[in-house]
């Protein structure tokens, strides 16, 4: 219902407190967001420093953390939270269309007071001095939809990393920095980038059926990317949604995507694969995930950041949800030691 009718900002809202805003709470929290979009000018330098083919994912955990040194703790505490809660809300977008600019070496476009959450994204990712970009509608609703359907997802890997690492009530802007660390592995967030980048391998050599043997392949470490799911044993509902985008965004933008093709024969023929099936295995949420954002201008390698931008708001939740509860403890996972009995140290020239 979210994906269908309500606004990335209403989610977030409705995810950091419970329920959706009003008129008036929905005004405030824009206003919000927008006073604080600005990312300080002294963090551009450290921008540059990043060699050029830095990983934004690694510039974005990075840029995170950097941002306590930036914005120090307040005082008061609820104040603080708000305050941090609001800044990397807003700064987020901010900060990963500078890393995008940067590293094309274009000049940096800052947030638009009149333009909403997504288009404003959009338009620091697109706009420039010589080519101004038009707002179009349909990628703006696209990326709603996108952030939307990532926006949280019980206890994953990342919201996990920013559980453990918030436990230790580090100051929320290191343990974000933890989760944008973990969603990069190509098992988690980074496999929309995966994807694509299969997808493409396969268009390339045409070896479609050589993918699917490989993927069967025990002794081969390659696994179909954006294919199964620790909890989901059946469709991944956001996969059926964003599948579907793919097709209406397609045809709105009226372009013609190979990968999409690709995508969807690989699908007819995984799922009627003994393997796939007996093993359950459908798309999940990244499978066609990577071809809308390429169909609305994204690069590859900014794929996995727009997942972070969505995740936010649900990382955030939960870390609050925990900084809340009475119960509260610090997180220790226990080991069980199955290493070798005593030993005794032993001389290096005795080894
Ligand atoms: N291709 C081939 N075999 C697979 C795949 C796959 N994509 N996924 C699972 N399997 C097999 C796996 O080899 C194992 O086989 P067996 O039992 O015969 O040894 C069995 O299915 C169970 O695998 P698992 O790794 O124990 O299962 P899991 O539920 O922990 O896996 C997963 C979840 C997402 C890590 C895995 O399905 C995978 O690696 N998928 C590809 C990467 C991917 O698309 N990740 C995005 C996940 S959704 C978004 C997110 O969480 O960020």
């Amino acid at each position: 219902e979210l994906a269908e009718k309500a606004t990335f900002k209403e989610t977030v809202y409705l995810m950091i407190n419970g329920r959706l805003p009003n008129r008036d709470e929905l005004t405030r929290f824009s206003i919000l967001l927008n006073d604080h979009s600005l990312v300080h000018e002294d963090m551009r330098s450290f921008y540059e420093s990043f060699p050029r083919i830095s990983h934004p994912m690694g510039i974005l955990s990075s840029m995170v953390n950097a941002l306590r040194s930036f914005y120090p703790e307040l005082q008061n505490l609820e104040e603080e939270i708000n305050m941090t809660v609001t800044r990397l809300l807003s700064k987020i977008r901010t900060m990963a269309a500078m890393s995008y600019k940067i590293s094309r070496g274009h000049k940096v476009v800052y947030p638009r007071p009149d333009l909403a959450y997504c288009a404003n994204f959009l338009n620091m990712m697109f706009h420039s001095p010589v080519r101004p970009y038009e707002i179009d509608e349909d990628a703006v609703n696209a990326l709603r939809v996108f952030w939307i359907l990532h926006a949280d997802h019980e206890q994953n890997c990342s919201t996990s990393a920013v559980r453990l690492d918030g436990s230790a009530r580090v100051n929320l802007y290191a343990a974000i920095s933890a989760g944008i660390a973990a969603l990069w592995g190509p098992l988690h967030g980074g496999a929309n980038q995966a994807v694509i980048e299969m997808l493409s391998d396969i268009a390339e050599k045409k070896n479609m059926a050589h993918a699917i043997e490989r993927a069967k392949d025990k002794e081969d470490p390659f696994r179909l990317m954006g294919f199964g799911h620790r909890v989901y044993k059946t469709y991944d509902p956001r996969a059926k949604i964003m599948k579907k985008m793919c097709d209406s965004l397609l045809n709105k933008l009226n372009i013609s995507d190979p990968l999409l093709d690709i995508a969807k024969e690989l699908e007819v023929v995984a799922r009627k694969d003994d393997y796939f099936v007996e093993h359950n295995l459908y798309p999940n949420v990244d499978f066609y995930s990577g071809i809308v954002l390429r169909a609305i201008g994204i690069p590859t390698s900014m794929f996995t950041v727009m997942f972070a931008i969505g995740r936010l708001p649900g990382w955030i939740a939960q870390w609050k949800e925990s900084l809340d509860d009475p119960n509260w403890k610090l997180g220790r996972p226990r080991q069980i030691y199955t290493g070798p009995p005593q030993t005794q140290f032993v001389p290096i020239d005795k080894r």
